[in-house]
């Protein structure tokens, strides 16, 4: 049996203000982690659902990033404001469609992985 039924991955990668990919914690993702903890205690969710710092996730131009697994849900520019909604959404077995990264815009994606030849 999982841990959690839920658990929420939130990019606070820190970059150089000049970097050209620009990082999520210069668009508040620490203040957006911190209020999915602060939500999900006070929903009574400690224990089945777990909010989690990240360093990057490979989705930079999106950020705030943000993945739900194990649903494989990712979101993108996301705010404080969002975190009751992206919590409803979930416990109505939802997705926030305004938020939702749709996967032809996800980087990194690729075929199967490939077998261990070893
Ligand atoms: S810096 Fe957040 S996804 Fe890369």
């Amino acid at each position: 049996m999982a841990r959690f039924d839920h658990h929420i991955f939130v990019c606070e990668n820190v970059r150089p203000p000049d970097a050209p990919r620009g990082c999520c914690s210069a668009k508040g993702s620490a203040e957006v982690r911190a209020r999915f903890k602060e939500e999900v205690e006070r929903r009574g969710l400690k224990g089945r659902v777990r909010a989690n710092s990240a360093g990057c996730l490979d989705q930079c131009a999106h950020g705030v990033t943000v993945v739900v697994y194990p649903a494989q849900t990712w979101y993108g520019g996301v705010t404080v404001a969002d975190v009751p909604e992206i919590l409803d959404a979930l416990a109505a077995g939802r997705v926030v469609e305004r938020l939702r990264i749709p996967d032809e815009k996800l980087t990194g994606r690729g075929g199967a992985l490939p077998r261990s030849t070893a």
